[in-house]
This record gives C-alpha cells, sequence and structure tokens, in this order.
C-alpha cells in the first residue's frame, strides 16, 4: 500500500511527521512517498498542486494530507493560491464525502468552552458534501455592473450529487443512532428545497434511520446549545465548512478533529479540519492528534486494517489519560509536551 504524503505549508510539515512517524510504527509495510502542495507547491513548481503532486495523489492508495495556507500568498491570483491545491484534489480525485466526527474525550471537558455536562460524552458526525455547491458552482468572477465591481458565486447542487452524499449520511447512521439531521436553508434557497426533497425521497430507503430536517442558522444554534441531540449531519459543502469548524470547538480544540474525504470507491484524502497555523509553525507547539486520528481514519476506510486504527485510536485515548497535552489542550496539573514529544508518547502507547 501507498500513501502519498502531502505535508503543506505552515505546522503542516510538523504535524503530518509525527502521523507518519505513528504509522512506521505500526510496521504494516506500507510505502510512503512525499511530495509539496500549498504554499509548498508554489514555491517549488509554481502552482499550488503541482503535476507530479497530483499524479502521486492519483496513484496512490490514500492521501494524507498536512494543512495549507500562509498570508505571503494571499495576493497571488486565485489559482495560485494554496488553498487551490486542496479544492482541485477534492474536484479531480471526486472526493465528495467528507467525513468531520467531533468526539469528547473525557480528559479534555475542561479545555470546552461549553459546560461539561453539555458535552461530556458528546459523539456527532458531520457528513458534508465536499465537490459541489458555491465552492465550486459557475458562473463566479468580479464583474462591473454601473461603474461599480459585482462580486458573484453560484451555489447550485444537481439530484445525483445530493443522493449520493445523502446515502453515506443514511449509512452511517445506520452504523451509530440511527438519526440523521439534514441541514439546509430551505426557507430560503432553491438548492436547499431541493436538497430537501431529495434527502427525503432518499430517506425511504432507510426506514430505520429517523430523518431530521434544521435550517443551518438553527443548527449552528442548537451545536452550541444542545450537541448531544445530533447524530449525523449531513450538509452541503458551505453549511459542513462552518458548521464543523464550530462543532469542533464542542470538544475542546480544533486540534483534535480528524477528517476524511471519501471518493465512490473507498479511495480518501485524510486531513486533520484545521488550518496552517502559520502564527505556530516551526515551533513544536502545535498539536499532533488530529493528523494522528486522520490516519487512524484512513487505516479504517482506505486500507482496510481496522484493527491497526481501533490500536491507534486507544493510543491516542491512553496519551490524554497519561496526562499529556500540547498547549492547545494544556490545563494545569497536566503535563505540557510538544509536538514531536506528543508523537512519541503516543508510538509508546501503541504498545
Ligand atoms: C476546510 C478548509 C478548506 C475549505 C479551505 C482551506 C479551502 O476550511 O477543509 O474546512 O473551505 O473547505
Ligand atoms: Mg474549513
Amino acid at each position: 500500500m501507498k500513501i502519498a504524503v502531502l505535508p503543506g505549508d505552515g505546522i503542516g510539515t510538523e504535524i503530518v511527521a509525527q502521523a507518519v512517524k505513528v504509522l512506521r510504527a505500526l510496521d504494516l509495510g506500507l510505502e510512503f512517498e512525499e511530495a509539496p502542495v500549498g504554499g509548498a507547491g508554489y514555491e517549488a513548481a509554481g502552482d499550488p498542486l503541482p503535476e507530479a503532486t497530483l499524479k502521486l495523489a492519483q496513484e496512490a492508495d490514500a492521501i494524507l494530507f498536512g494543512a495549507i495556507g500562509d498570508p505571503r500568498y494571499d495576493n497571488l491570483e486565485r489559482a495560485k493560491r494554496p488553498e487551490q491545491a486542496i479544492l482541485r484534489l477534492r474536484q479531480v480525485l471526486q472526493l465528495f464525502a467528507n467525513l468531520r466526527p467531533a468526539t469528547m474525550y473525557p480528559e479534555l471537558v475542561g479545555s470546552s468552552t461549553l459546560r461539561p455536562e453539555a458535552v461530556n460524552g458528546l459523539d456527532l458526525l458531520i457528513v458534508r458534501e465536499l465537490t459541489g455547491d458555491i465552492y465550486f458552482g459557475q458562473p463566479r468572477g468580479i464583474h462591473v455592473v454601473d461603474g461599480e465591481r459585482e462580486g458573484f458565486d453560484t451555489m447550485r447542487y444537481r439530484e445525483s450529487e445530493i443522493v449520493r452524499i445523502a446515502h453515506v449520511g443514511f449509512k452511517a447512521a445506520r452504523k451509530r443512532n440511527r438519526r440523521l439531521c439534514s441541514v439546509d436553508k430551505a426557507n430560503v434557497l432553491e438548492t436547499s428545497q431541493l436538497w430537501r426533497e431529495v434527502v427525503t425521497q432518499v430517506a425511504k430507503e432507510y426506514p430505520d434511520v429517523e430523518l431530521t430536517h434544521m435550517y443551518v442558522d438553527n443548527a449552528a444554534m442548537q451545536l452550541v446549545r444542545n450537541p448531544k441531540q445530533f447524530d449525523v449531519i449531513v450538509t452541503g459543502n458551505m453549511f459542513g465548512d462552518i458548521l464543523s469548524d464550530e462543532a469542533s470547538m464542542l470538544g475542546g480544540s480544533i486540534g483534535m478533529l480528524p477528517s476524511a474525504s471519501l471518493d465512490a470507491n473507498g479511495k480518501g484524502l485524510y486531513e486533520p479540519i484545521h488550518g496552517s497555523a502559520p502564527d505556530i509553525a516551526g515551533k513544536n507547539i502545535a498539536n499532533p492528534l488530529a493528523t494522528i486520528l486522520s490516519a487512524a481514519m484512513m487505516l479504517r476506510y482506505s486500507l482496510n486494517q481496522d484493527e491497526a486504527a481501533d490500536r491507534v485510536e486507544a493510543a491516542v485515548r491512553k496519551v490524554l489519560a497519561q496526562g499529556f497535552r500540547t498547549a492547545d489542550i494544556y490545563e494545569p496539573g497536566t503535563t505540557k509536551v510538544g509536538t514531536n514529544e506528543m508523537g512519541d508518547a503516543v508510538v509508546a502507547a501503541l504498545a
């Protein structure tokens, strides 16, 4: 099995190194090949997604991705900006199903900004559509109307796109507590009206799953009011982007949330949901656990190594129980460690 390792920018390099260390320690005979992406891709080849990087990603069995983005590149034309690399990878590889689990580790209850009783035992999964919506809809642009500039984007979803992500949502709910909440803005948007109709139609194939619908503004509110009411949330690209950042904080730190982006055949790209955090890059303080947990998802969803995935997740729980904390989840009475030391602790906990 060959893994394409794309660390990217900022803290991407440090956190991905920890995940690779953990994967190597499992001794599964995995092969790793690294390539530059994002700002690093632009530096190496003048393109955030260099041809060779895309080719490696296409050939590999799975992709381990760090983070991209750096204010240094904010003034480049859009096509050259780091973010284009991940957007193109998702689109070219048709990674339409983005799974973002938000779990509360009991040891981190104190790191959440919500009261313990609101988040204790939290376990929710956001299924975000990843290759459609206003992110990719055409037309888009900035043009001049009546002597002033106007920016515009197009939100659009085809029926087939909604059907396939709905199935992912229902199937995920089936493996969990059989409750699916579809989030949209059907009171205002045509796209959302179609979304709601199609999801309701697909629900007929899953009579054992309870389907509810919620407007996105209400969902944003409910996520902080009573997050434990949710089992699986299925939603579009843009709403999912926003709600998953919000959900990450319920568990205490955005540094804890992994993700899987899957195509129709189970090939996937695995990345932490957080960004490249250029302000703390290279300082050995970033939390590598979201990336290590993303590697666990990779073992489970793309490499058919459920047992190894369980081992990695158990090791993460163990280091938290042992009291090891990076700065983002540090509380008095625990042991503050750096990025590298946290990776070492997880490796040690595998034994
Ligand atoms: C994410 C990120 C990306 C997105 C950016 C980096 C393009 O925020 O994966 O959530 O908006 O999808
Ligand atoms: Mg995001």
